[in-house]
């Protein structure tokens, strides 16, 4: 009998407005996953430094993102949620991962090129080294399901690869010491260590693009605050954002074939889908034919109906800084004592010399 549970791990990084992306891509997919899993969720706080070193309010940005998790349904009595720095196992882990994965499969990662951009050289080595951390934050806990936007698919195999690498490497080791557990490798079932996590990307937002270019992701970075919704705006600037979004002249079609070019009614069809649990079938059946003049009102009082009450839930919880103070030191102990478990284990496979 496998001793790995079924286990969901995921994590956000404090930087900048939490948007609808995020909260579609993934927050509502943890709180959704609550009713069948035990979760752990983790506001990343290690992964933001690895851009920019220096954040003034790494703290409040921090307590923010915990606001978001709460307010959105995450229950962190019944789960645990904690920021990332309070677990160390996680560095300690991630380090033994550096000495795993290979520099070529850093190099390859399409979030660190974009983020490096032309000057890599000067990228901080910790950006480059982002997914073996990320690898550390699931396995450290053996998650084994992975809740995330689009945009995370590659650091998750990534860490597969680390896993089956970490497992195959020490495998004599983990055989002798009997802490090995039946591993699915494709067809095969191996002894191992770290399961082989599964990424959960699924449902029609799970790449929301801007609303002034259908072609770039929504992103937190964006200098235009218009290209995205974020959680802490008011119904008013929903709205408005709704209303400015960029269209094309086009009524809405009545086949799904309709919107493969039309990447900015794909986006809002999806988002709509998202919000109201549809498909972008259902949405497509129920608008076809439209203009935009019809579906955008609709879409707004849709969205001003589901996250406004995030939103202010957000804003009450985060004017209890104790309590989300107190969350995350409650998460971060729970949490902690599950991370030294494993790591005792991997201090054992690696060999190092205790006690
Ligand atoms: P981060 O903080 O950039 O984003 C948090 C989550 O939001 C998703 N997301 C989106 N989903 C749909 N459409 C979008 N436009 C969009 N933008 C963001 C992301 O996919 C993510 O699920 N590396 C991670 C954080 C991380 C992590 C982990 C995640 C660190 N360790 C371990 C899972 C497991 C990141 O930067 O996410």
């Amino acid at each position: 009998m496998s001793s790995i549970k079924p286990l969901v791990f995921s994590g956000v990084q404090p930087t900048g407005n939490l948007h609808l992306g995020n909260y579609l891509g993934a927050l509502r997919k943890f709180v959704a996953l609550q009713e069948s899993h035990e979760c752990i969720y983790c506001v990343v706080d290690l992964h933001s430094i690895t851009a920019q070193l220096v954040h003034e309010d790494l703290a409040e940005q921090t307590r923010s993102i915990t606001a978001a998790f709460l307010a959105s349904g995450i229950d962190p009595a019944k789960h645990i949620v904690f920021n990332q720095s309070r677990v160390p196992q996680h560095a300690e882990l991630a380090w033994i991962f550096n000495c795993v994965a290979r520099i070529g499969w850093m190099n390859r990662m399409t979030q660190f090129k974009d983020k490096a951009g032309k000057d890599r050289e000067n990228a901080s080595l910790g950006l480059l080294a982002y997914p073996s951390l990320m690898a550390a934050d699931i396995l450290v806990y053996r998650a084994t399901h992975v809740p995330v936007g689009e945009d995370q698919k590659q650091h998750l195999e990534l860490t597969r690869d680390i896993a089956a690498k970490f497992n195959h490497d020490f495998a004599s080791r983990i055989e002798t010491l009997g802490v090995g557990e039946p591993i699915q490798m494709g067809e095969e079932t191996v002894n191992g260590f770290f399961p082989l996590t599964e990424p959960l990307i699924e449902g029609p937002a799970t790449r929301v693009m801007s609303l002034r270019d259908g072609t770039k992701k929504m992103s937190k970075s964006d200098p235009s605050d218009l290209s995205r919704i974020n959680l802490t705006d008011d119904g008013d600037a929903i709205a408005k954002k709704i209303r400015k979004a960029k269209t094309d002249p086009e009524p809405l079609p009545s086949e799904m074939d309709g919107l493969k070019a039309r990447p900015e009614a794909a986006n809002l069809v999806g988002i709509y889908a998202a919000l109201a649990d549809l498909t972008s079938e259902q949405v497509i059946a129920e608008f076809g034919g439209q203009q935009f003049s019809v579906f955008k009102p609709a879409l707004a009082d849709l969205a001003v109906e589901k996250l406004a009450p995030v939103s202010a839930e957000m804003r009450r919880i985060s004017e209890d800084r104790a309590y989300v103070d107190q969350v995350l030191r409650d998460g971060g102990e729970r949490a902690g004592a599950l991370a030294e478990a494993t790591m005792k284990q991997v201090r054992e496979i690696v060999g190092f010399l205790a006690g």
